[in-house]
């Protein structure tokens, strides 16, 4: 347990922060592989700047922690503390074509919600886990759209100033899976402008997506789905396949066979084993065709 002084614990409870000793991340990431820390669960934003504060002068490091479907951490005992948001219980609310989306709230659920009140342009991100603040911070998209589209502000903890400010959409800069938030931002929540679609229109969109999904991504195993970027005019999956790397191991981490982008943890795989097949599949691609694939997959490994 990384916090068991009393002074912090009693902090955190002023803050009303939920603290969850010896919590094994390996349960809260898709790839079902990650080792164990605290979890600090915070109900309130307006706890963040005196929390953050808090584990500063203690000298406890931290990691944020959104939906945990692109990220892979690193084995046994891990040295610093994770804190994760809350979803409160009202966490998409509707304003004519604008939705306020709780960064913890779950991505699929607010696609779908929207969609039900006849607000579209989402219907690619059906099937992308994770939270609608881990959406955001990655700019996920698929089948030609992205989320950073439709940002029209964020609410985030900025860890340049220590507080929590508004950004609007134009201030952020969304490009292909990257955003110009800094890497210990935490994103708290969102405001997207979507356009009016009438729901059987948008329901049609999402059954095309979804069967696209079903048809080329081991959907049923556990993955943090694509590993690499696709470089600039070419397709990462493609040059693992053309390589004929589908089902290429080592321990239980294994290169899907359906999709070769998407590496699987097919039983007990380690951080070491998952980290050993992307160097193994890296070199390999940049021996045959001398490009250097670039990681999707966030990677917290010490
Ligand atoms: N391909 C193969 N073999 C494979 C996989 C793909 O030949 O094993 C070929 C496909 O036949 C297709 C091309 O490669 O001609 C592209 O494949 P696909 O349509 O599956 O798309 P992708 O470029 O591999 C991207 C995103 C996915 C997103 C899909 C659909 C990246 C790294 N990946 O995949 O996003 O779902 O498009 O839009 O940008 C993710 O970000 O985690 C992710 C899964």
């Amino acid at each position: 347990m990384r916090i068991s002084d009393p002074k912090v614990l009693g902090g955190l409870a002023k803050l009303d922060v939920e603290p969850r000793p010896g919590t094994s991340l390996a349960e809260l990431t898709s790839l079902g592989i990650g080792g164990k820390t605290d979890l600090l669960r915070i109900k309130k934003h307006e706890s963040i700047p005196c929390l953050l504060r808090l584990l500063d002068e203690n000298h406890i490091l931290h990691k944020f922690l959104g939906g945990g479907s692109n990220l892979l951490v690193g084995d046994g005992e891990l040295p610093w503390v994770v804190v994760q948001l809350v979803s409160p219980d009202l966490d998409v609310l509707l304003e004519g074509n604008l939705a306020h989306v709780d960064a913890a709230a779950d991505l699929g659920r607010t696609v779908t919600y929207c969609a039900k009140h006849d607000l579209g342009g989402m219907e690619g991100l059906i099937g992308v886990p994770g939270t609608v603040g881990g959406a955001l911070r990655m700019n996920a998209g698929a089948y030609g759209m992205q989320i950073g589209s439709y940002v029209r502000e964020v609410k985030l903890y900025r860890a340049a100033t220590r507080r929590i400010e508004i950004l609007r959409g134009h201030q952020i800069s969304f490009e292909y899976r990257h955003t110009s938030f800094a890497p210990d931002d935490m994103m708290l929540a969102v405001t997207l402008e979507l356009p009016f679609k009438p729901f059987k229109e948008i329901l049609e969109g999402i059954r095309i997506c979804n069967e696209k999904r079903r048809a080329s991504q081991p959907l049923g195993q556990k993955s943090a789905g694509c590993i690499f970027k696709n470089p600039p005019g070419a397709s990462a999956g493609r040059m693992i396949d053309e390589l004929g790397l589908k089902t290429l191991s080592v321990g239980d981490a294994c290169v899907s066979d359906r999709h070769a982008n998407f590496f699987v943890n097919a039983g007990k795989a380690s951080a070491r084993d998952m980290l050993a097949l992307i160097a193994n599949v890296r070199e390999r691609v940049q021996k045959a065709y001398g490009i250097t694939l670039e990681n999707e997959v966030v990677v917290w490994n010490g």
